[in-house]
């Protein structure tokens, strides 16, 4: 694996130099010798906000730290990640390699997430940054003082970081150099480094299997299309059917002949979704889950040349569904049709897919959470998984009128509908080809920041990761 690595978190039994005291009362203060005469001062300042107080002293640093309170659990977790952000600018700035959290009356959860928060803001991609600014963060090594949190806990935390940097750098490298054949190969590295296993069919083996969406969004391209299958089968799996996870994978998006005028800047990140899956299967892979999930990602870009596919054109998906593009700028859902419809042999339990789907989502939801539409199963778990990583849901129906709207004159169904809600016509067309219980999530807002949020940071966000693997780990493990 390229890219930088997490923090290393090491559970320690005491105080280091740089010690960052989570408090969650006024009385914390007492047992906080370092502080001095500066007691008062700073329990005065102890309330429902946030706190971050430093006092340097001769031997080191000690910084009392408090997230906000907040009554509802999304929200508060939130503010304890925020936190750990803040915290993790300070520690980084005073040049400093390790620091120390102590937390002694917050319980585990809480402290968990502060150290979430610190861990995925830490994050650089500094592939192409020269001189000082491409120099990686000094700060490296959290120490762990805290009796609620145990070894196993920090372990895990590692092992979404994993999957969730993956998922960031996939999306960050431009598509100069992440080909689509180039994205199959750091899969593979990365399911050696995390434990899952990835099958990739060539352009030849596409073309055997007639998925005329992906090799048809393909055309305008040099570079060859993938398809991508990734793998954990743990021996101990406790689900008999597997869990399905589908992410688009259009390494770039220049629009095609319906090229896009208006921005096309940040569509190296229009992979966001086949980026959350494989990330999601190291960080499963990474802890062991005893679960078995595959993941398919069909991976082109969509460009312009003399061979590409322009508007009328018809298609024959790898199902039989023909499909009248109308615009080919709707590519997502023409290669996410062939990577659904494979899916059916796996008799699955649930298929998620995941995609950068629709700016219609996108204008909805923003950064702030992702648009989903459903058929044949609850949706219930995933919101509450949504809600306690903050990578929250918001469902659609896909009504009837939804389904008229991307009839065909000349095809089964066009690529295409009406002016009204952009997301739930692309869900309703990609439901076409599926048979099983389906989750579709469109992370077209979330999955790219144009400035830092907290642990979120410019760029791949990773969204996705921490979601699915919330989910599977509390809903099958
Ligand atoms: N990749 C885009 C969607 C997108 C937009 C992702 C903004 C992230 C940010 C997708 O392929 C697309 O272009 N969708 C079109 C569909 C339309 C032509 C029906 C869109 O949403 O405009
Ligand atoms: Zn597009
Ligand atoms: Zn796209």
């Amino acid at each position: 694996m390229s890219g930088v690595k997490p923090l290393e978190l090491i559970k320690v039994r005491s105080e280091g130099k740089f010690n960052i005291h989570l408090i969650t009362s006024k009385k914390d203060l007492d047992s906080i010798s370092a502080i001095g005469e500066l007691k008062s001062k700073i329990a005065g300042r102890v309330g429902k906000e946030e706190l971050v107080y430093s006092v340097p002293s001769k031997d080191g640093v000690t910084v009392i730290a408090k997230f906000k309170e907040e009554s509802e659990t999304s929200y508060r977790f939130q503010a304890a990640r925020a936190l750990g952000a803040k915290l993790r600018k300070i520690v980084n700035s005073e040049k400093v390699a390790m620091a120390t959290l102590v937390s002694l009356t917050a319980d585990r959860a809480d402290t968990l997430a502060v150290i979430e928060g610190m861990v995925l803001s830490n994050y650089q991609f500094n592939a192409y940054k020269t001189g000082d600014k491409g120099k990686p963060n000094k700060f490296t090594k959290l120490n762990v003082l805290a009796a609620g949190v145990s070894e196993g806990d920090l372990q895990e935390l590692s092992g979404v970081a994993v999957g969730t940097f993956a998922a960031r750098d996939f999306v960050n490298e431009p598509v100069i150099t992440l080909t689509a054949t180039e994205w199959s190969k750091r899969m593979v590295a990365l399911g050696k480094a995390t434990g899952f296993k990835t099958t990739t069919f060539d352009k030849k083996k596409i073309e055997a299997l007639k998925m005329g969406g992906l090799l048809g969004v393909n055309k305008g391209s040099v570079e060859p299309p993938t398809f991508n299958i990734l793998e954990w089968k743990p021996k101990n799996a406790k689900n008999k059917k597997p869990i399905v996870l589908v992410g688009k994978g259009v390494v770039y998006d220049t629009g095609g002949y319906n090229i896009k005028t208006v921005q096309m800047a940040q569509m190296k990140s229009d992979m966001g979704g086949g980026a959350a899956v494989s990330g999601a299967i190291a960080a499963i892979a990474a802890n062991k889950l005893p679960v078995h999930v595959i993941g398919l990602i069909p991976a082109t870009d969509n460009r312009i040349d003399g061979k590409a596919i322009v508007a009328d054109d018809v298609l024959k998906m790898m199902s039989g569904t023909t499909v009248e593009v109308l615009n080919t700028d709707a590519e997502g859902r023409l290669i996410l049709a062939d990577a659904l419809h494979y899916a059916k042999q796996y008799n699955p339990e649930l298929v998620i897919d995941l995609a950068t789907l629709t700016g219609a989502a996108a204008r909805i939801t923003d950064y702030y959470g992702i648009a989903m539409c459903a058929d044949k199963t609850d949706t219930t778990a995933l919101k509450e998984s949504g809600e306690r990583v903050y990578e929250r849901l918001m469902e659609f129906p896909m009504w009837r009128e939804f389904h008229d709207a991307i009839k065909s004159n000349v095809a089964d169904i066009k690529n295409i509908g009406g002016a009204a809600g952009g997301n739930i016509t692309a869900a309703t067309f990609l439901h076409h080809f599926t048979d099983y219980p389906w989750i579709h999530l469109d992370i077209a807002g979330p999955s790219f920041m144009t400035a830092d949020v907290d642990y979120r940071l410019k760029g791949g966000t990773g969204v996705g990761v921490r979601l699915l693997y919330d989910f599977i780990k509390h809903t099958y493990a």
